[in-house]
């Protein structure tokens, strides 16, 4: 069942989406070459608590038989696609960083994430993936309007992604979120535009491209949580919130006025 918020859960949303874009400006501005990642969650806690908002990601589980999730933030570097554990590893110039943040607060979730390279790309074929990254989730939230279907979504996505010779993960998926991070509908990044559920007005959607250079495949390391690229190669992953207003789609988790490179170009 796919839930229509309340005007104040739309309130909980905006702000929510304000903090988790507030902090992940400052965590992407922290990368740096010989951080260890869990600086990266030291601060991404700090920062979450500090503005009175929770943790999300911090304990969960998906289902009962996987680990609880431990940090406040996840690091994906590299092959990584998502739900890294940030830890003792170290950033290396050229590291393609993907930074994925939740925090609740009045009850309702902000979920997004962005990706940057620690100092400079290492290749133009590395640096031209995180900009088809960002442009298809500017394009799957283009396509993200009241009166049009959840498959626009997807196909606006694999229509940035798949002509610039690159792939979209499958397994993993974009979902609504409200009071849990997790809500329905699932939020594809392929599909046929013109299918699956009707947008409306008072939804709240995650949209999270996963794109890689090589093939879609992944698999799950033996940490039961961190999705690697089959085929080892490079992975790049946006995210926003979105709320649909019956007059336009609003970006959650977007800053207005952000100084910074990473969160602008998700937004075209
Ligand atoms: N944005 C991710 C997702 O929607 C974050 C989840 S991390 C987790 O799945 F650890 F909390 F699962
Ligand atoms: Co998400």
């Amino acid at each position: 069942m796919i839930e229509l918020k309340s005007p104040s859960e739309r309130d909980g949303l905006i702000e929510a989406g304000r903090i988790v874009a507030e902090v992940l400006v400052l965590l992407q501005e922290a990368v740096r070459p010989g951080l260890a990642t869990r600086e990266l969650d030291r601060l991404a806690e700090a920062e979450i608590r500090r503005r009175g908002a929770e943790p999300v990601f911090k304990g969960y589980q998906a289902h009962p038989s996987q680990p609880a999730y431990p940090a406040s933030v996840c690091v994906s570097v590299n092959d990584e696609v998502v739900h890294g554990i940030p830890g003792s590893r170290r950033l290396n110039p050229g590291d393609l960083v993907s930074l994925d943040l939740g925090a609740r607060i009045q009850g309702m979730v902000g979920d997004a994430a962005v990706s940057v390279f620690c100092e400079a790309p290492p290749s133009d074929t590395a640096a031209r993936l995180l900009e088809v990254t960002a442009r298809s989730l500017a394009a799957g939230i283009a396509a993200a309007v009241a009166g049009g279907h959840i498959g626009d979504i997807g196909a606006a996505v694999s229509g940035v992604v798949e002509p610039a010779g690159f792939s979209v993960v499958r397994d993993f998926v974009g979902h609504g979120v409200g009071r849990a991070m997790h809500e329905d509908p699932q939020v594809p990044n392929y599909g046929v535009a013109g299918r699956g559920p009707l947008i409306k007005p008072g939804m709240a959607l995650a949209i999270e491209p996963m794109v890689n250079i090589g093939d879609r495949r992944v698999a799950v390391r033996d940490d039961g949580w961190t999705v690697v690229t089959a085929d080892q190669s490079l992975s790049c992953h946006f995210e926003h919130s979105v709320f649909i207003d019956p007059d336009g789609t609003r970006v959650l988790t977007r800053l207005a006025e952000s100084g910074s490179n990473a969160v602008q170009s998700a937004n075209g």
